[in-house]
């Protein structure tokens, strides 16, 4: 019987999984792999490989036998190495379409909090006061800021079509995005140093790429207004985590509000966990019972899909 490897989830079980590829005849062997030896025992002789977060580098593909598909349950795939897998022949597909309201709702959710300096305020009355919780300066209004969203994809445009409603001023910088099908989000495209350098808040929604790592760093953070918030619900990699770490000890930032981080979970000794301007999640962004099961279904159909010979959708390393 042929083998689908779960490397490693965040759901309670397999079942959803389990149901739909059993009925196709398939095996389900998993794991929560944390590590390469792991994931070579598990996947070396697996027909079909699933992933969420565990790295599945050049040595682990390497040592693939059978496997026909991997797929990574998420819209990001930066924990596969693609190129890898296409050398060897492997299509890796992903889920691009499960998450983008859930994540776009968390990301307004973040730039209300640190606009409207929930933390602080909450933390006052928790502390038996009454009253502003911050300087008066802190508590900023979205109508008269300007929102800059680094990566005008699915979920960028899902958060410019909810901060329309907010009257703040919306650019963007996407050196890919076609100009035209971005023109109904009410988002100026402009380039990198004219967004660092006009928006009070910056918002992060582009992949993981060679280009993108470490896009906001001491340069570009130098750029921006000083007081300026930052968000990222995109990848922990496109921040440089020092560079950040500066920006707020100085107060150039105002604040950060962050679901995804270079290193998960965040070191418990992180001195982002002890600061007041800093709001963090850990990466849920995408989570709600809807995604969840359109996730965990979506990837079980595309390894059934394999299974048959039949077209696979998603692929994103061009085989
Ligand atoms: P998408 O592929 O629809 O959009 C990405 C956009 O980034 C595209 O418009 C692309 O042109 C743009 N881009 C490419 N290179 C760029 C560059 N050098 N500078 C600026 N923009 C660039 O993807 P989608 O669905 O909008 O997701 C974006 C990212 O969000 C994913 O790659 C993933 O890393 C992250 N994500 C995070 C989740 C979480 O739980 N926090 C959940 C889902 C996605």
């Amino acid at each position: 019987m042929s083998k689908v490897a779960i490397t490693d989830y965040t759901f309670p079980d397999l079942s959803i999984e389990t149901q739909i590829l059993e009925a196709a005849g398939l095996e389900v062997i998993s794991g929560q792999c944390k590590t390469q030896q792991d994931l070579i025992m598990l996947t070396a002789n697996a027909d079909y490989v699933i992933t969420q977060f565990a790295p599945v580098d050049v040595d682990v593909i390497k040592a693939m036998s059978n496997c026909k598909v991997i797929v990574r349950y998420g819209i990001g795939y930066d924990n596969v190495d693609c190129e890898a897998a296409k050398e060897k022949g492997i299509p890796v597909c992903n889920i691009p379409t499960y998450c983008i309201d859930e994540v776009a709702d968390h990301t307004l959710s973040f730039i209300l909090s640190m606009t409207r300096q929930l933390l602080a305020n909450a933390k006052y009355v928790q502390n038996g006061k009454w009253g502003l919780g911050t300087d008066l300066s802190n508590m900023r209004g979205l109508y008269d800021s300007t929102v800059g969203i680094i990566g005008l994809g699915r979920i960028g445009q899902a958060v410019a079509k909810r901060l329309k409603g907010f009257g703040c001023q919306l650019i963007a910088y996407d050196p890919v995005v076609n100009p035209t099908q971005v023109a109904s989000t009410g988002c100026q495209l402009v380039d990198l140093d004219y967004l660092l350098s006009n928006s009070d808040v910056i918002t992060l929604h582009c992949p993981s790429l060679p280009a993108t790592k470490n896009i906001i760093n001491n340069s570009t953070l130098s750029k921006m207004k000083k007081g300026g918030l930052l968000i990222n619900a995109g990848r922990g990699d496109l921040v440089c985590a020092d560079a950040l770490l500066e920006a707020l000890a100085t107060g150039h930032l105002a604040g950060v509000a962050m679901d995804v981080f270079s290193t998960e979970p965040v070191p418990i000794d992180s001195p982002l966990l002890d600061m007041d301007n800093v709001l963090i999640t850990s990466h849920i962004a995408s989570a709600s019972p809807q995604s969840a099961k359109m996730l965990r279904e979506t990837a079980a159909q595309i390894v059934v899909i394999s299974a048959k010979g039949e077209s696979l959708p998603n692929v994103v390393n061009s085989l």
